[in-house]
C-alpha cells in the first residue's frame, strides 16, 4: 500500500475501503474483515453509517496490530456545537474502542462548525484523535468556513471522479495543503465512466480493469480513493494499482473527461433539513 502525506505530518493510506450503508452487525464485521485479509489498511466508516461498533470490533480482532490500520470517522450533523462535538467525539471513541480514531471529519457542512472544530482541535491535542478534516466543502463553504479556522483541516472528503473533477475546490486546497478524499471515486459504478474508450483502451495496454485504471489516475492527482465494490476479486484488485505509471499524456487525456457535474450537491435547498431528519443517532 503506498500513502499520501497529510499537512499535520501524519500519512494515510492511499486507498481506503468505506462501509457507507452495510449494515452494523455481522455484515459490517465480515466485510471490514474481508477487507483487512484482502491488504486494506484504511476503513472509512462514519457515526452516521450506524456501524462503528462493528468495524471497531473487526479491526480488533484482525491480527493486525492497531498502528497498521488507519481508521477514519465523522461526526454526525446532530451533534455538531463545541459542547455537543464533545459528545459526538466520545460516542465514536466508545463505539469504535480502539484507542484513538486515526482521522475524524465534520461529515456535514452544517450548522455551528466553527464550534464542532474547536472541539475537534481538543481532542487531537489531547491525543484522542490522530488527524482532523472535513468533508462535502463546496467550494462556498470552504471559502466560508476553512480560513476561520485555527488549524487547517487534513482532508477534504468529497465526491470525486473522471466526470467530476473538483477543479475550482482543489485550487481552494492546495493552497492550503489539505488532501483531497474521493467518495465515488467509479462513480458509484457509472457504465458510462466504466466503459469510457479511452479509459478502456488504457486498461487494455496496461492489463488492468477500467475501475483500476480511474483508481491510478486519481492517486497520481494526489487523491485519496474509497472505492466500494462487493466483488472479491475487484476488492482485492482496487489496492493493486502501484505497479504500472499512466503517462502525463494519459493524465492529461483523463483530466479532460471533467464535465464539472456530479451526483449530490451539497448546497442543494432542503439537504440539511433531509438528512437531518433521516439520519438520527439515538445511542
Ligand atoms: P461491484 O460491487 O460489482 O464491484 P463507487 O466506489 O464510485 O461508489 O463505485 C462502486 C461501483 O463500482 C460498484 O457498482 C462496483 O461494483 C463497481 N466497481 C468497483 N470496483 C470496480 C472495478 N475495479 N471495475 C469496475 N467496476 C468496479
Amino acid at each position: 500500500m503506498n500513502y499520501i502525506k497529510l499537512n499535520d505530518g501524519n500519512r494515510i493510506p492511499a486507498v481506503g475501503f468505506g462501509v457507507l450503508f452495510i449494515p452494523e452487525g455481522k455484515e459490517t464485521y465480515e466485510a471490514t474483515l474481508t477487507a483487512l485479509r484482502a491488504g486494506y489498511r484504511h476503513i472509512d466508516t462514519a457515526a452516521g453509517y450506524f456501524n462503528e461498533a462493528s468495524v471497531g470490533k473487526a479491526v480488533r480482532d484482525s491480527g493486525i496490530p492497531r498502528e497498521e490500520i488507519f481508521v477514519t470517522s465523522k461526526i454526525w450533523i446532530q451533534d455538531h456545537g463545541y459542547e455537543q462535538a464533545k459528545v459526538g467525539i466520545a460516542r465514536s471513541l466508545r463505539k469504535l474502542d480502539l484507542g484513538y480514531i486515526d482521522l475524524y471529519l465534520i461529515h456535514q457542512p452544517y450548522g455551528d462548525i466553527l464550534g464542532t472544530w474547536r472541539a475537534m482541535e481538543e481532542a487531537k491535542a489531547a491525543g484522542q484523535l490522530r488527524s482532523i478534516g472535513v468533508s462535502n466543502m463546496t467550494p462556498k463553504f470552504y471559502r466560508e468556513f476553512i480560513p476561520q479556522f485555527k488549524t487547517k483541516p487534513a482532508v477534504n472528503q468529497m465526491e470525486f471522479n473522471p466526470f467530476f473533477q473538483q477543479k475550482e475546490l482543489r485550487k481552494l486546497m492546495e493552497a492550503d495543503d489539505v488532501k483531497l478524499e474521493a467518495w465515488y471515486p467509479l462513480g458509484h459504478g457509472d457504465a458510462k465512466l466504466l466503459q469510457q474508450p479511452e479509459i478502456v483502451r488504457l486498461a487494455e495496454k496496461y492489463g488492468k480493469n477500467t475501475g483500476q485504471i480511474i483508481l491510478r489516475f486519481e492517486y497520481q492527482e494526489g487523491v485519496v480513493t474509497l472505492p466500494k465494490s462487493t466483488n472479491e476479486g475487484r476488492i482485492k484488485g482496487n489496492i493493486d494499482l502501484f505497479n504500472f505509471a499512466l503517462t502525463e499524456a494519459e493524465m492529461n487525456t483523463l483530466r479532460a473527461l471533467d464535465t464539472g457535474k456530479g451526483a449530490f450537491d451539497p448546497e442543494a435547498p432542503g439537504i440539511e433539513q433531509m438528512l437531518r431528519e433521516n439520519y438520527v443517532i439515538t445511542d
